[in-house]
């Protein structure tokens, strides 16, 4: 096909990247992504996996004791499995653990096989939402939830930006409202 001047062939290539591709949802603890992931599947119709409640389901445990068990480089690992698994299974949303992007084999996989979407929240809020839930999540267990996640953003910003298609600001946000601008972006994506 010749180039068209109109951009025809350019968003060709944009519908075809896009097309059959599951949404990821990657970012912090605390940023939503569980619970968007299940407002996208409700308004989609579609299946959803959750990668650490689907390591959790098989393994028998929950993640806090595998950290503690197999140690982090273990469960790193685990989390690509999951991300595999996931894939082969067609699930059409996928809810990652924000520790995903440490792996750069992972988020060559989000890049290329996902249409991925980070969810951004400052470090505070996060630690807000999650008050109760700190002491599941080993990497926040004993530290200053809101200093350690600004520490994590920190680290992992740059993972998060290179791996999402797209980023949606969730401060002060319902996930169903963060669903919508998702579901929107990915129709017009498309
Ligand atoms: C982690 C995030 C957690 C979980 C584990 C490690 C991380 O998932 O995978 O505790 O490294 O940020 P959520 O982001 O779903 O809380």
């Amino acid at each position: 096909m010749a180039p068209a001047a109109d951009g025809r062939c350019a968003s060709l290539r944009v519908m075809i990247d896009h097309v059959g591709k599951p949404i990821a949802l990657i970012g912090l603890m605390g940023s939503g992504k569980s619970a968007v992931a299940r407002e996208i599947g409700e308004r989609l119709g579609t299946s959803v996996a959750d990668l650490d409640a689907l390591i959790e389901s098989e393994e028998g445990r929950p993640i806090a004791r595998l950290f503690e068990r197999e140690g982090e480089p273990w469960f790193r690992r685990r989390e690509g499995v999951a991300l595999d698994q996931a894939l082969g299974a067609g699930a059409r949303v996928i809810a990652c653990g924000g520790g995903i992007v440490l792996s750069a084999a992972h988020c060559r996989v989000l890049r290329e096989r996902c249409w991925t979407v980070w969810l951004e929240v400052a470090p505070a809020e996060a630690a807000a939402r999650l008050a109760g839930e700190t002491e599941a999540r080993p990497l926040l267990a004993g530290a200053d939830p809101a200093a350690r996640l600004a520490e994590l953003l920190d680290a992992r910003a740059p993972r998060y930006a290179a791996t999402a298609d797209l980023r949606v600001d969730t401060s002060g946000r319902a996930p169903g409202a963060i669903a919508d601008e998702i579901i929107a972006a990915w129709r017009g994506a498309v």
